[in-house]
């Protein structure tokens, strides 16, 4: 029986080539979250995507000289692998370039212009016309624009706006009788002191300078402002406003926007009053987490500290990095992440409280009863404390979990991972073993310690999939309900075991932390931008034009004595020959250009190197180390202009 629904989504990611260990985080904390209400019988949604449109992809993709689309195809698939890596099992994939949701934003834009909402008006502002971007005045750097460092302008385009001003008070009022809307609590101060109460502006929502985007359906010289446009995935996505709004139906309002401290505002501002316009519901709950850090502060390409979770999970399995993101991070507020930490934290919470714990159970099963699983019929009253506090986990962390409490929730189950490891302590199975009268109370130990390793391996689950899984397999656990962890008699006596694999091998501190520097060092070399040459003082057209280039093609090439770098060839040039050195000895052997097209320069002053006379250049490409390649023209007549 369903509990009810529960719907939650992450952010829609923009696609950028490198997520680092910061991104995941929202998503590994959404799927913990959407996995506990699976498995504590809410009938779940959980939705993620991709936020695709925008001047700064169009410009990336130019760039590159393939489409935008073409280029954020691949991201796109990259991030999906990330997430397969990262075991994150999402319900539903929005991309803003799916059709039925650009459709659906032009629907949204066009009701809540015919209603008055959205108005057109004019955009004033300080203009880079290279960059094509509008900026405001505390965004300049000493009065130029930010990204190109040149002169501004001030420039009035044609835009509209949404009112944003408005919608105001009715939020403040929703904000203030809804303390659950905003949280953490801090935030939700922020919010109201920083933006809400100073006054809105209307908002600026439509561009005209670029068109990666969704046009206005009525005005096609606009598209749609990008925020706008990903906000409304979180309803597009369940079919809002389309034929088929099942799902809309049925899960929204959303239980919880999870999002990144950084965007709560567009999240408790502008999402809402969108959604007041449109006449909608709005979230119960939008929860703005805290900012993943490194030691040096923020993680940036520049200053060489990103964490990359690829090269993480490679090296310590998925868990090891969910257990770290869910349980070192206080959620809400910001957190560190530190290597030598986060191996340290592997191995004192996994490997040895939990990965030992399992490993020695398993072992004296198999030492003192063939692997076989006994039945409890020798209870002692030192069990009760440790199956009470059995009996009362799941309870807690559900408790945690409803007040998104994640690092607390798991604070519960090593609670009960702890007490196991105490008791094996107590009882002392290896002096029971020696004694042939106290063989059924060794037993019943070892059945009391395997049924709470199955307590541990349900309420793991949504945090630690496949540490579930594996713990399930070794243990060859049946019952992997939450409503099976109720009562502590899950465990069939009688099964056979096999002998267990150590699930969090120990990690040799000093080894991998090295490990790690090499792999990262490696990475920023692959990385390293070559320096490009810095481009020369400007030239006119009619610089350009006395310079006269030509086809040419080679007829003999050989060595110049006594000169490594340079060969000798013989040029075809229209009816005429001509002789040219060219330093190009240590990229082509004479034979290989034999036959070759060239480009020359036809009109440079000849000269004698070594003694040969050298009449015009031979064009060549090179990274002035290791490559050089002879521009080729392509066989055209010789003697033909290059332009
Ligand atoms: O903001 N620590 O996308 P995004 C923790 N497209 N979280 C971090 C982080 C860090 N170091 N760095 C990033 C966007 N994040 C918009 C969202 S929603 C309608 C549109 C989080 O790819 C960030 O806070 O820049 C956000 O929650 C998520 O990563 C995606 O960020
Ligand atoms: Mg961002």
């Amino acid at each position: 029986m369903s509990k009810g629904n529960y719907y939650i989504t992450t952010p829609i990611y923009y696609p950028s080539a490198n997520l680092h260990i910061g991104n995941t985080y929202t998503t590994v904390a959404a799927d913990a979250i959407a996995r506990f209400k699976k498995t504590t019988g809410y009938d779940t949604f959980f939705l993620t995507g991709t936020d695709e449109h925008g001047q700064k992809l169009q410009r990336i993709a130019e760039e590159k000289g393939v489409t935008p689309k073409e280029y954020i195809d691949v991201v796109v698939d990259g991030i999906k692998d990330l997430w397969k890596l990262m075991n994150i099992d999402y319900d539903k994939f929005i991309r803003t370039t799916d059709d039925y949701h650009k459709k659906t934003v032009q629907r949204i834009f066009k009701q809540l212009y015919d209603q008055g909402d959205i108005y057109k008006d004019h955009y004033e502002g300080r203009y880079c016309t290279p960059c094509e971007s509008f900026w405001t005045e505390t965004q300049l750097v000493n009065g130029n624009c930010p990204d190109c460092g040149r002169p501004v302008e001030t420039a009035r385009e044609e835009a509209y706006f949404f009112k944003m001003s408005k919608y105001a008070d009715r939020l403040i009022e929703y904000i203030e009788a809804n303390p659950d809307f905003i949280q953490p609590e801090s935030r939700k101060n922020e919010m109201l002191n920083n933006f809400l109460r100073p006054g809105l502006q209307d908002l600026c929502v439509s561009r005209t300078t670029f068109d990666w985007g969704i046009p206005v359906s009525f005005d096609e010289k606009h598209v749609i402002y990008v925020w706008v446009d990903a906000l409304s995935n979180y309803i597009t996505a369940l079919g809002y406003d389309q034929d088929n709004d099942e799902l809309y139906q049925k899960y929204w309002p959303a239980n919880v926007h999870l999002v990144g401290k950084d965007i709560l505002r567009f999240h408790t501002i502008y999402w809402p009053i969108m959604l007041m316009a449109l006449g909608l519901e709005l979230p119960k709950q939008v929860f703005g987490h805290g900012w993943l850090l490194v030691d040096g502060g923020k993680m940036s390409k520049s200053k060489g500290n990103v964490v990359d979770p690829v090269v993480l999970v490679e090296n310590f399995g998925v868990d090891a990095v969910r257990y770290y993101l869910l349980h070192e991070i206080p959620f809400g507020q910001d957190g560190i992440f530190n290597s030598e930490l986060f191996i340290k934290k592997t191995n004192a919470d996994l490997a040895n409280d939990l990965g030992n714990l399992l490993n020695r159970t398993i072992a004296m099963l198999n030492k003192y009863f063939d692997g076989e699983i006994q039945p409890p019929t020798a209870k002692e009253d030192i069990d009760d404390e440790l199956i009470k506090l059995a009996l009362e986990a799941p309870g807690k962390v559900e408790a945690r979990m409803d007040a998104l409490k994640l690092p607390e929730a798991l604070d519960e189950i090593w609670t009960l991972v702890r007490r196991s490891n105490k008791y094996i302590d107590e009882t002392m199975p290896w002096i029971l073993a020696k004694d042939e009268a106290k063989k059924e109370r060794l037993g019943t130990v070892l059945y009391n310690l395997i049924e709470s390793l199955r307590f541990v391996a349900v309420m793991v689950s949504s945090f630690l999939p496949d540490t579930s899984a594996k713990m399930s397999e070794q243990l060859k656990i049946e019952l992997t309900s939450w409503d099976s962890v109720a009562s502590f008699d899950g465990t069939k006596a009688g099964t056979k075991l096999g002998v267990g694999e150590p699930i969090f091998p120990r990690i040799d501190v000093e080894k991998k932390l090295e490990e790690l520097e090499k792999i990262r060092e490696a990475q920023i070399k692959a990385n390293e931008v070559p320096q490009m040459e810095p481009i020369k003082p400007e030239i006119t057209i009619e610089d350009f034009e006395k310079i006269d280039l030509r086809v040419a093609k080679v007829l003999e090439c050989e060595p110049v004595k006594k000169a490594k770098k340079l060969l000798k060839l013989k040029l075809e040039f229209g009816t005429e020959t001509r002789q040219v050195i060219s330093g190009i000895a240590q990229y082509y052997k004479p034979e290989d250009l034999v036959g070759k097209y060239v480009v020359i320069v036809a009109n440079l002053k000849p000269v004698k190197l070594r003694g040969e006379l050298s009449e015009g250049m031979i064009i060549a490409a090179s990274d002035d180390k290791d490559k050089l390649f002879v521009v080729n023209p392509g066989e055209l007549p010789t003697g033909s202009v290059v332009r």
